[in-house]
């Protein structure tokens, strides 16, 4: 029988593809150029199979040019990306990486929320840029960590990673708002409490997003979420650049709103809102909080244990949880 066809759309570890070989006749995109949708369409073309990353737009356009897809295993825990309704109605099996990426991105959860409240960002250029010239008293003053009350949107597996890193590692007071709340047993754990959303935003010290964007959470941090935060607390975004009204974040920096920002996703990565570019008190990172390389590769490795197990037993590992659409990470 002739082996069923893959796209792999951006460059992947060599291992991997190793392994995918053997059950799938393969096209990978190993020169890693941005396919855009439709070089994704033309290159996929009657292929049954795509392992996908976050940048990559699964619609119903693209599912009307390419029939013959049966499943698209997403590199990535979120699927934003994916249309999930018209996957559905043609059949199409969508699956993610969760799981194996947690406590890499609530580490960088943690480091970006302490590079943002401790100026690091600045403080670094300051030194490289040769304008440390004397110590003062209030220089580089940022806001403590230790025993301040940390907020958490989103408390799935990475918003529980965070919120332990906070409460065990940091004595820090933790509440949430979320979808789901956790078990009393769990919230005891860690321990964390659910609040509203208003209570959330009025009492946290530093708050970081880390539920999955949807039509329902899209632009959740707007202008009026923004001013009802305090003046000194910051805002660290690891979850998708969608729920942040950005240009309503700017403002809020700008005037002092909030203290400062720490933002690993954007709403139109790569690019960047050229408002947060200038201001001093924003950390910018590339949508990195899952890259380290080991966890990278076992979220490589189980993208493509989805796609042979879908082929070699009819059902893929980690398919993507229904109803998902506001499903936090
Ligand atoms: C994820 O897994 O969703 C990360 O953000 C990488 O895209």
């Amino acid at each position: 029988m002739p082996k069923p066809r893959l796209l792999i759309a951006r460059a992947v570890f060599p291992e991997v593809i190793q392994r995918l070989e053997a059950c799938f006749e393969v096209d990978s995109n190993q020169a890693d150029t941005v396919l855009d949708a439709t070089q994704l369409a033309g290159r996929l073309g009657d292929k049954q199979a795509l392992l996908s990353t976050a940048g990559d737009v699964i619609d119903e356009a693209l599912l009307a040019r390419c029939p013959s897809l049966r499943i698209c295993a997403n590199l990535a825990v979120g699927f934003g990306n994916l249309d999930l309704a018209a996957m559905s109605a043609r059949g199409v099996v969508a699956t993610h990486t969760p799981g194996v990426l947690t406590e890499t991105t609530a580490d960088f959860g943690f480091a970006l929320l302490m590079a943002t409240a401790r100026r690091l960002g600045e403080g670094e250029r300051c030194v490289r840029e040769g304008q440390w010239t004397k110590w003062s008293v209030d220089f580089m003053a940022g806001q403590d960590i230790h025993g301040s009350t940390l907020g958490v949107l989103g408390m799935g597996r990475i918003g529980q990673g965070v919120a332990r890193r906070g409460a065990h590692g940091f004595g820090m007071r933790v509440i949430y708002h979320s979808r789901t709340r956790l078990s009393p047993a769990d919230e005891a754990a860690l321990p964390a409490r659910f609040v509203g959303m208003d209570e959330l935003l009025r009492e946290a010290d530093h708050l970081v997003l880390t539920l999955a964007h949807s039509a329902a959470t899209h632009h959740l941090i707007d202008a009026r979420a923004l001013a009802r935060m305090k003046p000194g607390a910051t805002l660290v975004n690891i979850a998708r650049g969608g729920v942040v009204d950005e240009a309503a974040l700017v403002e809020a920096l700008r005037s002092g709103g909030i203290a400062a920002a720490g933002l690993d996703v954007f709403e139109h990565e790569p690019a960047v809102h050229p408002g947060l570019l200038s201001l001093p008190n924003v950390v910018l990172t590339p949508h990195m909080a899952s890259a380290s390389r080991a966890t990278r590769l076992r979220m490589a490795h189980l993208a493509a244990d989805n796609l042979i197990g879908f082929f070699e037993t009819g059902r893929a590992l980690t398919p993507v949880p229904a109803p998902a659409l506001s499903a936090p990470a």
